[in-house]
């Protein structure tokens, strides 16, 4: 084995936790001394690192795993992330192909299982929620040198009655505010000047070290950082987001304005099933504080439709929130039953025809609430954060602080990735907005 060419392919699922611990897994491996290669044919190593959030996601990686049944002869494959922790070494049996199932708490240790690979082997797994911190490693390799993410904390606490992530990804570790501080301001001193600070439930955040900060504070101390111009979160938990996270973001203009907050439901008795530990009442309470705020703070939202017990008159509270809160985006889900989640016991009887309706309708009635939203914006001028360019259409493309996508013209020869440009808004569409570089 130790003569074989050590070069790897990595695929990652789901979100962005998956996405930024996949560049924690690369930087790693490349600083064991393995190349990164961009086919699963070209390597020796295969790494899909899977979501299992719903079941469409889990069953995209067992596609894939079938696929290299006979071809991936030679290949070490490795299964982490998501459904390597929630299925474990059962992963052997079904792909019996596949020689490392790592959860997310133990990638740590992933030099250490590779070492037992390459010395034969074939069944090397890491599911132990043992390691009490979060997982810190300084050889990220992160991919955008301008924006990136950085975790304050893994992990989830809460036991949502439909959701897989406190099994998958184990329970709450947040890091300490001196290590988070200490990467910040080195990716400040690289370049980068946009951050997201990642967590499944970033705002539950709490310093273990005993200076103790609270969420609030991290996330004005990392908009203090010089060379900081934008500070992100996500996800936020309704429970736990409190008023002082608002004071921060109408007192320090590096922080975004732009919150995610789900919802999952309008009615507080699906909410009480889905046990989300909030009424409605308690959820618009925290609207109320972001509409009341100085800065104008765009809302987005997270839905799930057909969950066990959601009549129709259900799934109405949930069409009259959109109007309440003037969402300025949603991303809406069909319920999905999950292993080992308490809402297996109360079934999955609402049709899929039934979600399909609830989900087109409520996803119509949002697009025109953003229609008319993005409409007001014609005229403003926004400061874009610049990503990249759409070769095709003679554009660059970014986004606001907001968060919304606007492609503009106006600024044509000069490499723009990375800028933060001011762009007057000229039209608008429901999903992102065009404008034009003021110069
Ligand atoms: N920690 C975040 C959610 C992470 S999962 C939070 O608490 O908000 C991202 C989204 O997937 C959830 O907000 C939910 O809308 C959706 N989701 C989770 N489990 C689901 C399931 N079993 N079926 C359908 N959607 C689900
Ligand atoms: Fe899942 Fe709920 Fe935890 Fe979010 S808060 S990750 S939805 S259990
Ligand atoms: Fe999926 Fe795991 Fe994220 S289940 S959504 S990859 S935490």
């Amino acid at each position: 084995m130790s003569t074989v060419e050590k070069t790897f392919y990595i695929e990652t699922f789901g979100c962005q936790m998956n996405a930024h611990d996949s560049e924690k897994v690369v930087g790693t491996l490349v600083h064991e001394g393995y190349n990164q290669v961009a086919t699963p044919e070209q390597a020796n190593y295969i790494f899909y690192n899977t979501c299992s959030i719903r079941d469409k996601a889990e069953q995209k990686v067992y596609n894939k795993l079938q696929h290299f049944k006979n071809s991936g002869k030679g290949k070490v494959i490795g299964l982490l992330g998501c459904v390597a922790q929630q299925e474990g070494s059962k992963i052997f049996d079904r792909a019996p192909h596949v020689s490392l199932v790592a959860g997310s708490a133990s990638y740590a240790k992933l030099p250490e299982m590779l070492v037992q690979i390459e010395s034969g082997n074939r069944r090397v797994t890491g599911l132990d929620f043992d390691n009490p911190e979060a997982f810190d490693t300084p050889y990220t390799r992160r991919d955008n040198p301008f924006r990136t993410f950085l975790t304050i904390i893994e992990g989830c606490d809460k036991a949502c009655a439909y959701c897989v992530v406190p099994f998958t990804r184990g329970p709450e570790r947040s890091r300490t505010s001196e290590s988070v501080m200490e990467e910040a301001r080195r990716l400040a001193d690289s370049g980068i000047t946009e951050l997201t600070l990642l967590g499944q439930n970033v705002n539950s955040y709490r310093d273990p070290s005993p200076v103790g900060w609270d969420f609030a504070t991290i996330l004005n101390e990392v908009g203090r950082i010089p060379g900081i111009r934008r500070v992100r979160f996500t996800t936020s938990h309704p429970r736990d987001f409190v008023k002082p996270i608002i004071d921060a973001i109408d007192s320090n203009p590096n922080l975004c304005d732009h919150v995610h907050l789900p919802v999952q439901s309008g009615s507080t008795q699906v909410l009480d099933g889905m046990r989300r530990l909030y009424t409605r009442e308690q959820y618009m309470e925290r609207i109320g504080w972001m509409k009341a705020a100085k800065r104008d703070i765009a809302i987005t939202t997270d839905i799930i439709v057909g969950f066990p017990g959601e009549t129709e008159r259900d799934f109405e509270d949930t069409l009259d929130l959109l109007e309440d809160v003037q969402y300025d985006a949603i991303f809406a889900f069909k319920y999905s039953q999950r292993p080992n989640t308490s809402a297996l016991a109360m079934g999955d009887h609402i049709p899929e025809e039934e979600k399909t309706r609830r989900i087109m309708l409520l996803n119509e009635r949002q697009r025109a609430i953003q229609i008319r939203r993005h409409s007001q914006l014609i005229g403003s001028l926004e400061e874009v954060h610049v990503e990249g360019r759409h070769e095709s259409l003679n554009q660059w493309m970014g986004k606001t602080s907001q968060h919304r996508t606007l492609n503009f013209t106006g600024r044509d020869a000069e490499a723009l990735a990375g800028a933060y440009v001011p762009v007057r808004v000229t039209r608008a569409g429901p999903n992102s907005l065009v404008g034009e570089a003021v110069v």
